[in-house]
């Protein structure tokens, strides 16, 4: 049963969801950056729980030569570094709503700077066109908010994939069978794998779709 703090921070942003895209966007953005005031506020970096949630989401991506990835709702890039480490020919590109992040985001993968992008963008509202093949989202899909923008954000993450491109998602367990759906039920996307990691104090599910290999309409 989904805890109070937890039942409160969801209902927060369902009410921002519920002006415009534009201007739920807006309120994220400024949102974010005041979340991100001081270095790493989720100790994404440090963390031993996220370190084993970054290697349980590594362990399920299907072995392949990747050559543009996308990471949506980076953050601070921890995930990003890691990426640029797995996959040292792709081209990396991380996206987040807050700038602050992304500055912070830029540090973190330097050694990998060459051939990695962080630009300033919002989920609800991303058009990166159908360009990469392999795509991740973790921990961002409970800020979207209502069902609506769901479904939106959902054909985004599913948009910008090449044919025959990957897409992971990860959260929460059991709340990822709400945040997944719209994924679930897109018809030119297969579910792939589905693991739930229920061992820990917060269980969480990754899960790995397939575009269809046929370029969609
Ligand atoms: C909890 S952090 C997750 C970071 C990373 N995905 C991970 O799992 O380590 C969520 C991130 O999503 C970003 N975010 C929230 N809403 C967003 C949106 N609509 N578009 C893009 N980024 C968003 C926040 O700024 C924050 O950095």
């Amino acid at each position: 049963m989904a805890r109070l703090p937890e039942l409160m921070h969801r209902a927060f942003f369902q009410t921002i969801s519920l002006l415009s895209p534009r201007g739920q966007g807006e309120v994220l953005r400024r949102y974010f950056d005041w979340w991100h005031r001081s270095p790493d506020p989720w100790q994404l970096g440090t963390d031993g729980y996220e370190r084993h949630k970054y290697e349980a989401t590594l362990g399920q991506v299907p072995a392949r030569p990747y050559r543009r990835i996308l990471e949506v709702g980076c953050s601070e890039g921890v995930f990003t570094g890691l990426l640029a480490a797995a996959h040292p020919r792709a081209r990396i590109m991380g996206i987040d709503i807050s700038h602050r992040a992304l500055l912070r985001a830029r540090d973190r993968t330097r050694d990998a700077a060459a051939r990695t992008a962080l630009v300033q963008a919002d989920l609800v509202t991303l058009a990166t066109g159908r360009a990469f093949d392999l795509v991740f989202c973790a921990e961002t899909l409970y800020y979207v908010g209502r069902p609506d923008r769901l479904r939106r954000a959902s054909e985004r993450l599913a948009g910008v994939l090449a044919p025959g491109g990957v897409l992971v998602l990860v959260h929460p367990w059991p709340e990822a069978e709400r945040l997944h759906r719209f994924v679930e039920e897109d018809r030119a996307l297969s579910r792939i794998a589905h693991h739930v990691h229920d061992a820990s104090h917060r269980p969480f599910s990754v899960a790995v779709y397939q575009h269809e290999r046929r370029a969609a309409a």
